[in-house]
Parts: C-alpha cells; sequence; structure tokens
C-alpha cells in the first residue's frame, strides 16, 4: 500500500484513475489523501465490486464504473476529464473473487468453474475445459500457466470428459492433482498453474493488459504515475517491456518493488507481486 500511493506521487488537487476497483482498499487509501479538489475514477471489469463501492463509499469526489480498464480513456472522455495525475492497475483476481464459492476461483471451493471477471462477458472456463481439443487445452495450460505436465493434464481432462462434463473446481483440481507427482514441497498447490492459466485464457488477460499499457501514457499529465502491481511472470514481462519501449514513459523502477517482510507475513498473498511504475515526461 504505501509503495503504491508513493508511487502514484499524490497531490490533494490530483485525478487518479484505479483501473482495478476490487475490494477498495487502494481506492479507499488514495482518497483518503485527496484534497476537496481532488478526484478518484474507479473501474472494475467485474459488476459485484463495482456495486459494492457505490453502496458503501459515498463520497463525491469518486466515480465508479463497470468497465474493462482498456475503455478508460472513452469513460474519461464523456467525464469531460482529458487527462490524469496517475493511474494504478493492480492486475489479477481480488480476495473476494478467491473466496466467492460459486465463481470456481478457489479449487478448494466446489463451486462451478467458471472463472471469468465478468460473469456477463465471454465462456465459462467449464465451457473450455469440455469443448477446447486436447491440442489447445495443453497450449492453454502450457503457455498461460507455464506448466510443464501440460500435455499429461489435458490428455487426462480430455479423458474424464468422455464420460461425463468437468463442471466444478474441485473436479478439475482432482484431474490436476492426479497428474503430478507428489512433491515434499506443499507451498503451492498442483492445480494452481492449470488454473491460473484457464482464468487468464477465459479473460483474455494478457490482451488486455497490453492494450491498457499502449493507451495509458496517453491519458496522463506530464509528470503524472503509470503503477502498475501484477502476479506472474507473464504479465510483469509485459508490463516492464512497455514501460521500457515507451518514449513518453521514465522508467522508474529498473527493477521491481516487491512486499517487504512485514508485509509477507500479514498478507501472504503479496509473495508473487511485482510493482512497477512509469512517469510520463
Ligand atoms: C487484485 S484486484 C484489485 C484489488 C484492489 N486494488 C484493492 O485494493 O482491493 C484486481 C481487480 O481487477 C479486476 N480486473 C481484472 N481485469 C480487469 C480489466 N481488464 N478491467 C477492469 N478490471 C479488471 C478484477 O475483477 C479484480 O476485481
Amino acid at each position: 500500500m504505501d509503495e503504491v500511493i508513493d508511487g502514484l506521487n499524490l497531490s490533494p488537487d490530483s485525478t487518479i484513475v484505479d483501473g482495478t476497483l476490487g475490494g477498495g482498499g487502494h481506492a479507499e487509501a488514495i482518497l483518503e489523501r485527496l484534497g476537496e479538489n481532488g478526484r478518484l475514477i474507479a473501474f472494475d471489469r467485474d459488476p459485484q465490486p463495482v456495486q459494492a463501492a457505490r453502496d458503501r463509499i459515498t463520497d463525491p469526489r469518486a466515480t465508479f464504473i463497470h468497465s474493462n480498464y482498456a475503455d478508460v480513456p472513452e469513460y474519461l472522455q464523456q467525464l469531460d476529464v482529458p487527462i490524469v495525475d496517475g493511474v494504478l492497475l493492480d492486475l489479477g483476481l481480488s480476495s473476494d473473487q478467491l473466496a466467492d464459492r460459486d465463481r470456481g476461483f478457489s479449487y478448494q471451493s466446489d463451486g462451478e468453474l467458471d472463472l471469468r471477471f465478468n460473469p456477463l462477458d465471454g465462456e465459462a472456463a467449464w465451457r473450455l475445459v469440455n469443448r477446447l481439443s486436447e491440442k489447445h487445452l495443453a497450449d492453454i495450460i502450457y503457455q498461460f500457466g507455464e506448466e510443464r505436465l501440460s500435455r499429461r493434464i489435458a490428455r487426462k481432462i480430455c479423458l474424464v470428459r468422455q464420460d461425463s462434463q468437468i463442471k466444478t473446481s474441485t473436479a478439475l483440481a482432482k484431474i490436476v492433482r492426479s497428474c503430478v507427482p507428489r512433491s515434499k514441497n506443499h507451498s503451492i498447490d498442483p492445480a494452481t498453474r492449470t488454473f491460473q492459466a484457464l482464468r487468464i485464457a477465459v479473460n483474455e488477460e494478457l490482451k488486455w493488459v497490453k492494450v491498457a499499457m499502449n493507451r495509458m501514457p496517453d491519458i496522463l499529465s506530464p509528470g503524472g504515475r503509470l503503477v502498475v502491481i501484477s502476479f506472474h511472470s507473464l504479465e510483469d514481462r509485459i508490463v516492464k517491456q512497455a514501460i521500457v519501449a515507451d518514449d513518453s514513459l521514465k522508467n522508474l523502477t529498473k527493477k521491481p518493488i516487491q512486499a517487504s517482510e512485514e508485509e509477507l507475513l500479514e498478507n501472504p498473498r503479496s509473495r508473487s507481486a511485482k510493482l512497477r511504475i512509469g512517469e510520463r515526461i
């Protein structure tokens, strides 16, 4: 949190875009630091956090919009806000989404394997799992999950689905675990990489990160900051390359900022978070 707030370099009159509202932790911390002329415009692709924020945060300086962050420039135009002083993207899924048993993000719950950030948009993961060819599934699991056992897992999925559709997260997790040799290191569930891969595929996450990294510099005022937190190497690579390649951005983080020991104790999920900052020249 401190690093995000420092990274945004807020002043009381700043206008800030939070592209990934989620539970609103960052949004509320930003609002606390803005003066009466400051403004926060926050987006989420998932309608639930947007509604929750509208119900909870009744602050005239805040606007909450249900949209993909890729469309932020169009919304700003509609709001008559040509440029902003900071953009925050905290990528991936929120703790609320992970905890929601009906959406399938957690492989410990028996919810339907949906995995969509926006349940109104696109195809649920269980449909993909039951529809795609073995090769296509293996490619997704390999590319987006960096899972070296991708072929074995895809083969097993295709075998199981011959008998009955794979509908729940626990069913998929069981299949993946049965393909992975038992290891002494139990810190990460063997299903993690396959779930990550399907989630990225269903939501086309890497595509939207690329689009956003390309578009956000154009809406920043000189000195404005683009602050991005990513949770796996595929995203971090896109973020890093985009900041380095963009002539209108100064790279303020040659090395990404990572969670301190203290934060890791409080919030173990921050283990894989990497924060990068670009400043609009
Ligand atoms: C890690 S959470 C954000 C947590 C938030 N910063 C907080 O303090 O609580 C990521 C959020 O981004 C949203 N999201 C993911 N991809 C998105 C996209 N392309 N456009 C808008 N929101 C997206 C997810 O629905 C999720 O709610």
